[in-house]
């Protein structure tokens, strides 16, 4: 037995084939699913492209780093689909460049609460959390009200969307993006943004 070790060992060629040999069993492992990947993530029927007004939300929701205390990953156990809601699935992230999973929850997970409070509710919430939630450590964001959008990047996120990722925008959407968000507040973008999360799986 100690033999056979000793052979391995004191044959340089022979070890370092056999730890390719055992290298390859992990990459195989992580690789293979990769190829069979455009068959595990199932469309969503009913996901559609942020409009021009909900992308500038997301940039400014990750400006702000609200994704460092929320995540947008419900995990399929009951625990969490009772309290959020269906849990997340690939096909609702495909056109998610950055994708805002994460994993750390110091607040709630926010996938599916579009459509859970009123835009009013979002507009006090985030110019002083405690103003609705008295027990709330989430803090203030009321510089979102006074800063303006002027639109002028706008179309290029959308083109660089539906260039680079395939997001299938429509040439009027790119057209009219700086003109749909000009003169809107920064607070206008984010409540957007959070009112269109988890709009695919209702
Ligand atoms: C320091 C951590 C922290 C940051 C940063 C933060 N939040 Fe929160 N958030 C919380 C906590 C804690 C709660 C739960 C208490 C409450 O509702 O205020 C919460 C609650 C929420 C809720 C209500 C969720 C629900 O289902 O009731 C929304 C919406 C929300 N946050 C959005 C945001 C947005 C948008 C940003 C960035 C502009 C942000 N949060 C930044 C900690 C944070």
């Amino acid at each position: 037995m100690s033999n056979r070790h000793e052979i391995v060992e004191k044959n340089v060629g022979l070890l370092a084939i056999l730890i390719v040999i055992a290298i390859s069993f992990g990459a195989l492992v992580e690789i293979t699913p990769l190829l069979y990947q455009e068959q595990t993530t199932e469309s969503v029927e009913n996901l559609r492209p942020y409009t021009a007004l909900e992308m500038e939300g997301r940039d400014i929701y990750i400006r702000e780093g609200c994704n460092v205390c929320h995540s947008q990953m419900i995990r399929p156990f009951r625990s969490e689909t009772e309290r959020y809601g269906h849990y997340s699935v690939a096909g609702e992230s495909v056109w998610e460049h950055p994708f805002l999973w994460g994993s750390k929850r110091t607040g709630p997970d926010l996938a599916r609460v579009g459509d859970r409070y009123s835009d009013d509710w979002h507009r006090v919430h985030l110019r002083d959390p405690r103003a609705v939630v008295p027990e709330s450590n989430m803090p203030g964001f009321p510089w979102l009200e006074k800063n303006e959008l002027d639109g002028k990047l706008t179309s290029k996120k959308l083109v660089l969307f539906r260039d680079t990722f395939g997001v299938p925008y429509t040439d009027e959407q790119v057209a009219n993006a700086g003109e749909d968000v000009k003169g809107k507040t920064e607070m206008d973008a984010v409540i957007a943004y959070l009112q269109s999360l988890g709009h695919a799986m209702k």
